[in-house]
């Protein structure tokens, strides 16, 4: 079997931020310290994959290919893809068909952040079975914003709707999914909702009423924020701020992340530290080599 692909999904209209978003992609925008797409690129490689399409409007692609270059610096493969106009997030998986090929695929939304090694832990078992499907549910106070999911007793998913006027479940169901190749398929017999979208939440309940959608809870200890309103993208941006100020530790730098997996050696990550060892994010990368536990 193929090894899994990654898709970052980074584009969408971005009037939830406007006027922040007038000119620029919400997924370029700064959680504290970092562009917004790094933190769920950081995701894929900390879950091991490598080969990732990022998916953009066509007039903000330079932007991300400045940004974030064809992957190699990092030991990946980052391929460019756009979406004309945001029609849903299901549509992803028909521009990136060719991507894909005979591959299971992870998909990520650009504008959501996940914290914690129990998420980790939850998406490389989702990897270890790769027929059917796997998404999560994670416990919100407003779950009338999301993919709602509803459990019976024996903690089987038995119900998903999208953004249910009176949901459910205080479940809602993050921005990170895995599917089997049946994904493409699915994507093509979609039709739009009512608010003209190709609905990711459809085709996790094909996948539900084919008794091949897994529905794992993310437990209490893994942080997952969305930043797309502006209470949220500041709260995100005082969280990482907060956390990495007490660990020492960063969140979401590709860079790091590449190294721990040994994508990328000592020699490598000096010098994509360089141009930022005047600030605090170039000398993180560089005290890392120096650390004891460093790659050769
Ligand atoms: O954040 C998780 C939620 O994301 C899920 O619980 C929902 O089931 C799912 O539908 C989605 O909800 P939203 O309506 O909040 O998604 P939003 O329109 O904000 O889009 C999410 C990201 O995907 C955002 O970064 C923009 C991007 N996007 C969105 C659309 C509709 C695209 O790149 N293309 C699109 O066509």
């Amino acid at each position: 079997m193929s090894s899994w692909k990654g898709i970052i999904l980074a584009g969408g209209s971005g009037t939830r931020l406007a006027p922040l978003t007038t000119a620029i992609s919400k997924q370029l925008l700064p959680v504290y310290d970092k562009p917004m797409i790094y933190y769920p690129l950081s995701t894929l490689i900390q879950i091991g994959i490598r080969e990732i399409a990022i998916i953009t409007t066509p007039d903000q692609q330079h932007l991300f290919k400045k940004l974030l270059s064809d992957g190699s610096q990092l030991g990946c493969h980052f391929e460019f893809f756009i979406q004309e106009k945001p029609t849903g997030l299901a549509e992803a998986f028909l521009i990136t068909e060719e991507f894909i090929k005979d591959s299971p695929t992870c998909l990520v939304l650009g504008d959501n952040i996940f914290y914690g090694n129990g998420l980790i832990d939850l998406a490389k078992e989702a990897m270890s079975s790769p027929a059917g499907a796997t998404v999560f549910g994670y416990r919100v106070n407003d779950p009338e914003r999301y993919g709602v999911v509803e459990f019976d007793k024996e903690n089987r998913a038995v119900s998903i709707e999208e953004k249910p006027e009176f949901p459910r479940s205080p479940y809602a169901i993050p921005g990170l999914y895995f599917y089997d190749t049946k994904v493409i398929k699915i994507a093509k017999s979609l039709t739009p909702s009512k608010r003209g979208e190709l609905e990711i939440t459809d085709i996790n309940k094909t996948y539900l009423s084919e008794g091949s959608l897994r529905v794992k809870v993310i437990e209490r200890g893994v942080a997952w924020l969305d930043a797309g309103t502006f209470e949220s993208l500041l709260q995100a941006g005082s969280f990482i701020h907060a956390v990495q100020e007490r660990q020492g530790l960063m969140v979401g730098s590709p860079e790091e992340a590449a190294w721990l997996n040994k994508l990328i050696n000592n020699e490598r990550l000096k010098e994509l530290a360089e141009p930022h060892k005047k600030n605090a994010y170039g000398r993180y990368l560089l005290n890392l080599v120096g650390n004891k536990n460093a790659n050769n």
